[in-house]
């Protein structure tokens, strides 16, 4: 199978990269490495069924090199994490809006089946007990940046959902929830590398708020195989379906965990969320997925533990890396 991906240098995306290779795709990435490294795709850069192309999904003659000729793309590129969100509100809407709206329009040109990464993002402050792919979204003030990641992934979806009732267009929708793994950098806000790699410093890790706002944390290992199989489900287009951890767990717990499993001597701190971020800022208490839909379709049941989670994230912080604990072997063939 021929599949183009975008935003594969990035964290997720360089998983999904080596899990296709290894499956027997020809893959080609367009990246424009902003947050994304080059560096991620060190296992498969001069692998004869792998093409880099470097350019933004904003450039639409560079998207339709990309995608013409796949059988399926992955639109994984994306402004990705509070931090960048917050300092960079505006570049940020339009790769996420008018960036899907490019990949979108040319996918449907190509003839290639789409599957769009959304985010739990989107369901905002409902703290529901077990969120669906029906519930409502909850966000805060428009005037607030921070929603603005939240609100462009749902017009993401809205585009994606027109497209499919107007033209048809095959495209399936995930919506993650705090995907964890190596090669996810805390620079732009991501709570778990952050803490890690505070504990493996002997740094204070910086919990924001009270520490008590809940999530479910998910492995990379976990989510890029049930994303692959959902890209092969002709019933999944027109759909959207949650991928998240089963195990709720609060920031404060989770710093805890880190510290005990690493044998760490750091203390913990708390940072009033004014203090880490602007004025005004809003974080979400809870965000719990009900995963039965995707469990449904492809038997989505995530089994890597927490300690597990943590481990492999400390391990690709530690100066000498262990080998891949993922271990999708990409067999490299001579060109
Ligand atoms: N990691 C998570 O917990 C999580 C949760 C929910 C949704 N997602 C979604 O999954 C996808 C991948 O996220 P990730 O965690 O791997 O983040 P990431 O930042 O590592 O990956 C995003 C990639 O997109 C690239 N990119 C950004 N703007 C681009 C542009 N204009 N043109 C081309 N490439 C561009 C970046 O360089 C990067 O390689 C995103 O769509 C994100 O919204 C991730």
């Amino acid at each position: 199978m021929k599949t183009a991906i975008t935003g594969g240098a990035g964290f997720i995306g360089s998983h999904l990269v080596e899990h296709l290779l290894a499956a027997g795709d020809k893959v080609t990435v367009l990246d424009d490495l902003s947050t994304g490294r080059l560096e991620n795709l060190r296992t498969v850069i001069g692998h004869r069924d792998f093409h880099f192309v470097e350019g933004s999904i904003l450039d639409r003659a560079a998207v339709d090199r990309v995608v013409a000729g796949a059988d399926r793309v992955f639109h994984l590129a994306a402004a990705v994490g509070v931090n960048l969100i917050v300092e960079h509100p505006l570049e940020s809407l339009r790769t996420n809006i008018h960036g899907t709206e490019v990949v979108l329009d040319a996918v449907l040109e190509s003839g290639a089946s789409l599957l769009l990464a959304s985010t739990s993002e989107i369901y905002g402050k409902n703290t529901s007990d077990s969120l669906s792919e029906e519930s409502d979204r909850i966000l805060g003030s428009a005037l607030k940046s921070r929603w603005t990641y939240a609100a462009a992934k749902g017009i993401d979806e809205a585009f994606a959902h027109a497209y499919w009732r107007q033209f048809g267009l095959p495209v399936a929708i995930v919506r993650l929830f705090n995907t964890v793994g190596p090669r996810q950098t805390g620079r732009y806000g991501m709570v778990v590398p952050r803490l890690v790699k505070q504990a493996l410093a002997g740094e204070p890790l910086t919990v924001y708020g009270d520490g008590h706002q809940t999530r479910c944390f998910s492995y990379v290992g976990d989510i890029v195989p049930a994303i692959t199989r959902i890209s092969e489900e002709e019933s999944a287009y027109g759909n959207a379906y949650n991928l998240g951890g089963s195990y709720e767990i609060s920031i404060l717990t989770l710093a805890q965990r880190i510290v005990e499993l690493l044998g760490s001597e750091s203390p913990i701190t708390l940072v009033p969320y004014e203090q880490a971020y602007a004025e005004g800022y809003e974080d979400m208490r809870r965000r719990v997925p009900n995963n039965s839909k995707a469990k449904d379709l492809v038997g989505f049941d995530p089994k890597t533990t927490l300690d597990q989670i943590i481990q492999n994230v400390a391990a690709d912080h530690r100066p000498v890396k262990a080998p891949d604990p993922l271990g999708w072997k990409v067999t490299m063939a001579a060109n």
